[in-house]
């Protein structure tokens, strides 16, 4: 199925949410693919982004090319102590924080029955246990401050299983539920809580499963990407752009009476 052009990407005005001028918000994740789009579309919006990323130096190149007074942090989402130490250089670099995007993670891809302990862990570390340690670690202070909004990155693989993805799938799945209870919990404190769920997302993280699934299906890379685009009823891959547009709106005082949710951002993959 060939790209339809309408429905990609424009250079047109970007919409502005006034409100969020001024802001202050941690993107983990944020060196690459998805987080930095979402890097890049908050600032554009005059919010100033903390980019937080295992992979300091990347992290860095990207600040210094979004400007804006961005700053870069080290962040092992997976530990505590990291998480920890980022969430307070965040606090002394940017003054302050008021929104949280937690969308580092990782897959691995592998048949159900070849998975190994190791692998298992390796998703859930970082794609479950860091939302837990950042959510939590930035809610606290959310709380104590009275104000706030979290956004998490789960997937199309949280709403729907995806073969030789059942352990990535399961990391997922665990975030919208983790996303649901913390949004209800907070509800009341007046902090909103809401995760994303891409599709098939042109990425780093992409072209890893793309390489990894033609090999263990028989098939060229190319097929694979054929495959994706015949999925998608919207007709081409969705790239970080499609997801940032989505997180900003989640941010904004447009989706003030929106709580809980996993927003599918698929091109109509899944519709549920
Ligand atoms: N690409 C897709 O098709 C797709 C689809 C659905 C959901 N997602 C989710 O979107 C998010 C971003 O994925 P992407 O496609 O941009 O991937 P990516 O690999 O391009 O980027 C992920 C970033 O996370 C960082 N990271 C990895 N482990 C980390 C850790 N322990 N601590 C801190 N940072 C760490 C990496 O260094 C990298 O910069 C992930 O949560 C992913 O699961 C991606």
């Amino acid at each position: 199925m060939s790209p339809r052009s309408g429905l990609i990407p424009t250079t047109a005005p970007v919409p502005a949410y006034h409100e969020l001028k001024g802001r202050l918000a941690f993107v983990t994740g944020a060196a690459t693919g998805i987080g930095r789009a979402i890097a890049v579309a908050l600032a554009r919006q005059g919010v100033r982004v903390a980019l937080g990323d295992i992979n300091l130096a990347a992290a860095e190149a990207a600040a210094a090319e979004l400007g804006g007074g961005a700053v870069a942090v080290e962040i092992d989402v997976r530990q505590r102590a990291s998480v920890e130490a980022a969430f307070a250089r965040v606090l002394e670099q940017l003054g302050g924080c008021d929104l949280l995007v937690a969308n580092a993670g990782v897959s691995t891809m592998r048949p159900a029955l070849e998975l190994t302990d190791e692998e298992w862990d390796f998703n859930f570390d970082v794609n479950t246990r860091g939302v837990f340690l950042t959510n939590q670690i930035a809610a606290r202070h959310f709380v104590a401050q009275g104000k706030g909004c979290i956004v998490n990155t789960a997937s199309l693989a949280a709403k729907v299983g995806a073969p030789l993805l059942a352990h990535y799938s399961a990391s997922k799945f665990a975030v919208l539920g983790w996303t649901q209870a913390l949004a209800r919990e907070l509800a009341g404190k007046g902090i909103r809580v809401n995760a994303v769920c891409p599709g098939f997302v042109a990425t780093g993280m992409q072209s890893r499963e793309v390489e990894w699934e033609a090999s263990l299906r028989g098939v060229t890379p190319g097929q694979v990407i054929e495959d994706y685009i015949a999925q998608t009823p919207l007709g081409r891959l969705e790239v970080p752009e499609d997801v940032a547009d989505v997180v900003v709106f989640l941010a904004s005082e447009q989706a003030r009476f929106m709580t809980g949710q996993g927003v599918n951002v698929t091109g109509g993959v899944y519709t549920t």
